[in-house]
């Protein structure tokens, strides 16, 4: 089913809002004046990461915000250099501390280790126990393809509630994809506009014309018919509002499966296969 509602179930019961906000490279104090109007403009699901260097601004904006905690989902990421068992747990209070919050709705492993089960293992039962402990209300992984969700799934106890990943038109991972949604694990992606690559492709373009719709939102309301969060990123208030506007219009099957054919043609290079 595609998503077409504000908020999405996860695989333990709780619930995700559909769109996120993203905010890597969004630092220093501009990072709290974007998050603040991200939040006055709507965004409810805010995703940030130990390795952004903004914690601390986003924990300053959401007690600036006139918006109550338990109103806001916020996801924070454990980095490459902190995985292991202890490094894990003290990198989620560093996060905390740097949040200045009681608890976050979704923590992940930004990256797997490639050639490590142990270290991803390891990372992940501090995640399954900070996730009992109740200081983390969800708990999951991003970039893991098929391959390495595997290793957690035959090894641990949790199964990750999210997997978020790179996914936007010419990048699709259908393995990962197909293999997430067999296992009830909720699906994000980052840079669903590719970094704002994708906006100047001509299918792209002549399909959003369709629709009367901007590229981004095509892109956006691509994402969510395919079930997936998109967590789009825009420091100006009006992209921030239409990107939060694709709700009133749905792509035909038939452009969705051009969108979903596309080659890759732009996005990051950053491949989970071989970034360690
Ligand atoms: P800006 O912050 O100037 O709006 P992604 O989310 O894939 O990482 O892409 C983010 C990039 O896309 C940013 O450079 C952002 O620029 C741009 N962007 C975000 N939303 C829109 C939009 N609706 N129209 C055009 N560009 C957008």
């Amino acid at each position: 089913m595609p998503y077409n509602k504000q908020n999405i179930r996860l695989n333990n019961g709780g619930h995700i809002p559909s769109i996120g906000f993203g905010t890597s490279l969004i630092t220093g104090d501009e990072c709290i004046n974007v998050i603040k109007k991200a939040i006055e403009v709507g965004y409810r699901h805010i995703d940030t990461a130990a390795a952004y260097k903004n914690e601390v601004e986003i924990g300053v904006a959401i007690k600036e915000s006139q918006v109550k905690r338990e109103d806001l989902f916020i996801t924070s990421k454990v980095w490459k250099d902190s995985m292991g068992y202890e490094n894990t747990l003290q990198s989620f209070n560093r996060t905390l501390k740097n949040l200045n919050l009681e608890y976050v709705d979704l923590f992940l492993i930004h990256w797997p280790k490639n050639n490590n089960d142990k270290l991803n293992i390891e990372t992940w039962r501090a995640l399954e126990k900070l996730y009992r402990e109740g200081r983390v209300k969800n708990i999951g992984v991003s970039n893991f393809l098929k391959k390495h969700l595997e290793i957690i799934l035959n090894n641990c106890d949790v199964i990750p509630a999210v997997n978020q990943i790179e996914f936007h038109p010419g990048l699709i991972r259908k393995d990962t994809i197909e293999f997430c949604k067999k296992k009830n694990i909720v699906l994000e992606a980052w840079a669903p506009l590719g970094k704002g690559k994708m906006l100047n492709n001509e299918t792209l373009i002549s399909i959003a014309n369709k629709y009367n719709k901007s590229v981004a939102q095509c892109c956006l309301k691509w994402c969510l018919q395919n079930e997936v969060i998109p967590l789009p990123k825009s420091e100006k208030e009006e992209r921030m509002r239409q990107n939060l506007d694709i709700f009133d219009f749905e792509i035909s099957e038939k452009d969705m499966d051009v969108i979903n054919n596309m080659q890759f043609f732009a996005g990051s290079d950053m491949d989970p296969n071989s970034f360690n």
